[in-house]
């Protein structure tokens, strides 16, 4: 098709015999349709295969003196640059252990002598036309394998940055910097990688899981961007109407996160746990939590993990509303609320780990800024 109409598409054809007529014979046989390169020995035709333009498919002489086509064969196998290159024997053997020998040093097809002209056109259109389908494919998935990392790479970037903005913006409204953002998530991340192996927890917490854990945990407290000033910064004690407004920053945290959801084609899945861990980082083991009041394994896992990170370091903190407790006046609040604030397997893992927070709390402390 193509082949023919456009010369400089054609496919290149390396005859190697080391008798004269026959490569005149190839030649004339083959010149209509492709570009045709003779090589009068197996020394020759290494050479030409390693000079422009590339072969797309040789004709091998088996019996020739010097290298043999069997040897040819092997050494262009043995070489990245041409160990792709189609071979097809021509031979007046008929020997079955001789073509066995020619297929174990890789040739594709033989072809007897003396040459008949439609099986030699016909089967050397096959051999081409399934080098060109393997090139295609192999450049294709090369293609599709670098773009796909590309992509994913760039989505992650996208998510990483967006994420950490969002999360800011809220966290601006009520402290100095993104330090509570970065501290709540290492802390997640340790808690989960605390449990990974156990009973309760291993099937959900894959390393796929924690990752995304790590990655939505910024978002929990997105709604606070709804709640007004004067009820978020307000220095004292907040009275139950005030309260209730600051309650629906899971609501409103949900509702942000859904809307966001809704313009996807397909889910998201850090988007939809950053939804459940913004609708439900206040619930309570025990029921006394909100918005729901959900209790024990109906809270999602995520949110009850976020929910240890989030009271620990509003505890190590000082808040408008609050001094700053202790890292031991913290460990001890948040040992008297398992069961009762806190999934008590949860708990357990923190006091293991409480050193741990202690250092990430530490690395990300308030008025460093950037860790160093
Ligand atoms: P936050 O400051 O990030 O606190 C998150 C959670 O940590 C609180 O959820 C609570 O469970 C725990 N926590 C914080 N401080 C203390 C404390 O001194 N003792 C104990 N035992 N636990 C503490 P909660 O109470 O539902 O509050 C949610 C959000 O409402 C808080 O987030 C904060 O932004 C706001 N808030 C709560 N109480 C007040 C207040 O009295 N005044 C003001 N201005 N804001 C408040
Ligand atoms: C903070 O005061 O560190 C942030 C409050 C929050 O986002 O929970
Ligand atoms: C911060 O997140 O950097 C501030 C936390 C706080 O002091 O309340
Ligand atoms: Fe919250």
């Amino acid at each position: 098709m193509t082949q023919a109409s456009d010369p400089g598409q054609r496919s290149t054809i390396l005859a190697v015999d080391d008798a004269a007529e026959n490569l005149q014979l190839l030649t004339t046989l083959l010149k209509d349709r492709y570009r045709v390169r003779a090589a009068i020995s197996g020394e020759r035709a290494l050479k030409i295969v390693a000079t422009p333009p590339m072969t797309d498919l040789i004709l091998l002489d088996v019996d020739m003196p010097g290298i043999d086509g069997y040897e040819v064969c092997r050494r262009l196998k043995r070489d990245d640059g041409t160990r792709d290159i189609p071979v097809i024997f021509l031979t007046s053997r008929s020997d079955v252990k001789d073509e066995q020998t020619g297929f174990d040093v890789g040739a594709v097809d033989y072809i007897a002598k003396p040459i008949s002209p439609p099986i030699l056109l016909a089967r050397v259109n096959t051999h081409l036309t399934n080098k060109a389908a393997k090139d295609f494919l192999r450049d294709k998935n090369v293609y599709l394998e670098q773009e796909v990392v590309r992509r994913m790479r760039e989505v992650s970037m996208i998510q990483d940055v967006t994420i950490t903005a969002m999360g800011s913006l809220a966290e601006t409204r009520d402290n100095e910097t993104g330090n509570h953002i970065r501290r709540t998530q290492n802390y997640v991340r340790a808690l989960a990688l605390k449990l990974k192996d156990h009973p309760r927890f291993r099937e959900a917490l894959d390393a796929g899981t924690i990752e995304l854990l790590y990655k939505s945990a910024p978002l929990h407290d997105i709604g606070k961007i709804g709640i007004p000033d004067h009820i978020l910064l307000k220095p004292g004690k907040l009275t139950d109407e005030e309260f209730a407004v600051m309650k629906t920053h899971t609501t409103l945290g949900r509702d942000a996160i859904a809307a966001a959801e809704r313009n996807l084609d397909a889910p998201v899945s850090f988007l939809r746990l950053a939804r459940e861990i913004a609708y439900g980082h206040q619930e309570k083991w025990d029921g006394s939590g909100y918005p729901q009041g959900l209790s024990a394994d109906d809270i999602p896992l995520s949110a009850r993990l976020m929910a240890v990170a989030d009271v620990y370091d509003a505890l190590i903190s000082k808040r408008v509303y609050k001094p700053a407790f202790s890292h031991e006046q913290a460990v001890e609040i948040i040992r008297q609320g398992r069961a009762r604030h806190f999934d008590p397997d949860i708990v357990e893992a923190f006091l293991e780990i409480a050193a741990e927070f202690a250092t990430i709390a530490r690395r990300y402390a308030d008025g460093e800024g950037e860790p160093g």
